[in-house]
């Protein structure tokens, strides 16, 4: 017996009327050629051969995968399917995947994202791979991709498209910003071993970062990242966010991660950097709680064996935010998170909910509109970890004490972080959209 969609009571569905709209805005954005799904998901072929495995992942909620709550606080790019669409998926599959007919589907999504459809007016890659050794280890890089140009310029947005999405497991992008004191950019090495280079002064030393005269060039950090499930750059109306390039300098990936393979491989990743005439008249600012950041975590992120345990870390704020995104991170022994401001009146405002971690997709969560942070709120974090046996993804079996490093950036070992990129208050901001000229 059929229960009732929210739509279609009458008739049944087909792939052209009531399956294709879906797909085309929940499931294509990823599973088409070049993006993170592993088959594309665009014509009534591709997901008729796959109607079965597509009604059972849809009806577990483990596609598409969205893990903020939606009914905590909403974001750009937010792709939850509805219970309807769900069951006109079920009745769909269960009719046999009719094909209906073909004068009514919907045209094929376009995708304006940057590297599918408009040129970026400047592309930086490495000259030559990295070589990624063949012997099931994780490697952690730090890479530098120098450039040069005629003229400073401003910058809008900054895509990173992972060369290797196969091994390429997340990356933070900085720039050093170079003038007259360092002639050459483009002095080697390029690419050098994390573990060899622990602080900072060793990394500039090994990659050949510093001014000619030995004085510190200018960083520009965080102006891309990639993380599980990342597929959109950040990006925000003109005139917000953005950055100023210098006509010297150099891309600085100073945590490139990738995981273990059994066959020496390569990665050429590399940066679309998109343009502006428009100076950024507000850029973006970013603050971090939690690990390398600017709160503690209480207790001190120290997991026991068999135990699940909750942590929190909270700052006050000084001054009136406006939030733009947020970035929810930990590892394999997540198990929730949730983030929250608590105003001096007394009012709490939903940050973010992860009810089911999952180490997978971590998502930067963009708001529809800017938050404004009044002066003077607590904004906390709660992370829960599981390190029992019952959490299928404890990297160790018995479980082990697991413990919070400073960045060592282990998979095996922890880390707590919100990392939240905002600007100063200035009145009418509620009303701004965010609209992310890059996501679907
Ligand atoms: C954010 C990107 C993204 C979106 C959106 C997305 N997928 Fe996926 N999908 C992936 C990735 C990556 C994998 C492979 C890794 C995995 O299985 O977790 C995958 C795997 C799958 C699989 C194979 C699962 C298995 O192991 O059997 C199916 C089926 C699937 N997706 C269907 C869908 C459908 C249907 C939608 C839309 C309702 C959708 N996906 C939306 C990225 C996405």
């Amino acid at each position: 017996m059929w229960l009732c969609g929210l739509t279609s009571c009458n008739r049944a569905p087909t792939f052209s009327q009531d399956i294709a709209p879906i797909i085309f805005r929940n499931c294509s954005p990823c599973h088409r050629p070049g993006e993170i799904g592993p088959f594309p998901l665009l014509t009534y072929e591709d997901v008729s051969k796959r109607a079965k495995n597509i009604a059972a992942v849809t009806q577990a909620r483990y596609m598409p995968p969205w893990p903020a709550d939606p009914s905590y606080s909403h974001f750009i790019g937010e792709r939850v399917l509805n219970p309807s669409d769900i069951e006109t998926i079920q009745r769909w599959v269960a009719d046999g995947a009719p094909a209906g007919d073909p004068a009514k589907l919907a045209p094929q999504p376009q995708f304006t994202r940057p590297s599918a459809a408009t040129k970026p007016d400047l592309v930086v890659k490495l000259l030559e791979p990295v070589k990624i050794p063949g012997d099931n280890h994780d490697h952690f890089m730090v890479v530098k991709i120098p450039y040069e140009m005629p003229q400073d310029r401003f910058v809008r947005a900054i895509e990173f498209v992972p060369g290797n999405r196969k091994l390429l497991h997340h990356m933070n992008g900085h720039i050093v910003q170079y003038e007259e004191k360092k002639k050459n950019p483009f002095e080697g090495p390029y690419v050098v071993d994390r573990e060899s280079v622990r602080t900072l002064e060793d990394t500039y030393d090994a990659i050949h970062l510093l001014n000619d005269d030995g004085s510190y060039p200018e960083l520009t950090p965080s102006v891309a990242n990639y993380l599980p499930g990342g597929v959109s750059p950040a990006g925000y109306p003109e005139g917000i966010g953005g950055w100023k390039l210098n006509r010297k300098g150099a891309f600085l990936m100073r945590d490139i991660h990738y995981g273990p393979s059994p066959v020496e491989t390569e990665d050429q990743s590399h940066f679309n950097v998109f343009f502006t005439d428009k100076p950024p008249i507000r850029p973006a600012k970013e603050m971090q709680l939690g690990t390398l950041g600017i709160s503690e975590i209480i207790p001190p992120l120290i997991i026991p064996p068999n135990v699940v345990k909750t942590f929190t870390t909270k700052t006050v704020t000084q001054e009136d935010i406006s939030l733009l995104t947020l970035n929810p991170h930990m590892h394999l022994l997540g198990k929730s998170f949730e983030a929250f401001a608590a105003t001096p009146d007394g009012k709490t405002i939903p940050l973010v909910k992860i009810p089911k971690w999952d180490f997978r997709w971590q998502y930067f969560y963009t708001f529809p509109k800017m938050v404004k942070i009044p002066r003077g709120s607590t904004i906390a974090a709660i992370a829960v970890y599981d390190n029992t046996a019952q959490n299928p993804n404890n990297p160790f079996s018995p479980p082990r004490e697991v413990i919070g490093t400073n960045g060592s950036m282990h998979m095996t070992d922890e880390m707590f972080q919100l990392i939240m990129k905002y600007l100063p208050y200035q009145p009418g901001d509620e009303n701004i959209g965010l609209t992310n000229p890059f996501v679907q």
